[in-house]
């Protein structure tokens, strides 16, 4: 067995696939797969911000293509995996990040918000999971990360649904990865604890841009409060655990939830 540390982490020409990659954990996690030699087509529906990681991964000198769609449309997601496909001939990684919160309590939650959430985190993650696993067995195999959160672990008010859909996302893994390890599948969720990125910033940042520094202060007390590591997170705690499941360090790894959330759940 291979037991070169470098080597056993690296992505040289492999080609990845990142969606939700305009900002956070999607954005961190593909500019570590560049950096770890890999190509790139990134996804999301903030067709900006997605240029502005473009970018980075460009500087970094490897192969990158942006593409502007949104991942709860079924078509758009095949037409992603396709263009890594075309461009690279290949798919080795497949990350399913973009993901979308929206807070109500139960008794609150409209049909709307049902649909919107259930749209993005779970379906958009089926359909990813679904274009890529077909894509990665007719090419002898690959690595499929999906993110979920430590929100499926332990309940909060007013994340019912979101809770409910990153659930379903650790149990789509674990059917995935009992169906495609034969064909040399590998099928991984992580579950993030609380990280600095736009899902959360939203609390202290309006839309404008205005921050509001106590009110961030007294929401990163609280929750780093309840981490026994004593901090929040950042997305590159993320795109590490993201990077080991990419990799071939972790070719014995498949189903599984892997936990980077400072110790806040241990189920
Ligand atoms: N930040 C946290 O504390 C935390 C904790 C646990 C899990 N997560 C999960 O991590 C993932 C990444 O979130 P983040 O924290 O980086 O937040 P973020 O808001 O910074 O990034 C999410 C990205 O997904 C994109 N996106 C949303 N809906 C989309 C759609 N329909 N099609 C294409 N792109 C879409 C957004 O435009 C955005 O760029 C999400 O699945 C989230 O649920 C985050």
């Amino acid at each position: 067995m291979q037991t070169d540390i470098a080597r056993a982490f690296d992505l040289t020409d492999r080609a990845a696939v990142v969606t939700g990659a305009a900002s956070g954990i999607g954005r961190a996690a593909s500019i570590l797969f560049a950096k770890a030699g890999a190509n790139l087509v990134i996804a999301d529906r903030e067709s900006g911000a997605l240029a502005e990681t473009a970018s980075e991964i460009s500087k970094l000198g490897r192969e990158v293509v942006p593409v502007v769609m949104d991942v709860s449309i079924r078509s758009e997601v095949e037409a992603l995996v396709g263009t890594a496909l075309d461009r690279f001939e290949r798919l080795d990684v497949m990350a399913n990040v973009a993901g979308i919160m929206r807070n109500a309590m139960f008794l609150d939650v409209t049909e709307e918000d049902l649909d919107a959430i259930i749209g993005v985190n779970q379906k958009g993650v089926f359909f990813g999971c679904q274009a890529a696993a077909r894509a990665m067995a007719e090419r002898g195999g690959g690595s499929i990360i999906n993110i979920a959160s430590a929100g499926m672990d332990s309940p909060a008010p007013d994340i019912s649904v979101y809770a409910m859909t990153k659930a379903a996302v650790a149990m789509m893994t674990r059917s995935l990865a009992i169906e495609m390890g034969p064909q040399g599948v590998r099928v991984n969720t992580v579950a993030p604890g609380f990280i600095d990125t736009g899902m959360t910033q939203r609390h202290w940042i309006d839309g404008d841009g205005n921050q509001d520094l106590e009110a961030r202060d007294t929401m990163w007390g609280q929750m780093s409060a309840r981490v026994p590591l004593g901090s929040i997170g950042q997305p590159e705690d993320i795109a590490f655990a993201m990077l080991y499941l990419a990799s071939d360090a972790s070719r014995f790894v498949t189903g599984q939830v892997v936990r980077p959330n400072g110790g806040v759940a241990m189920p």
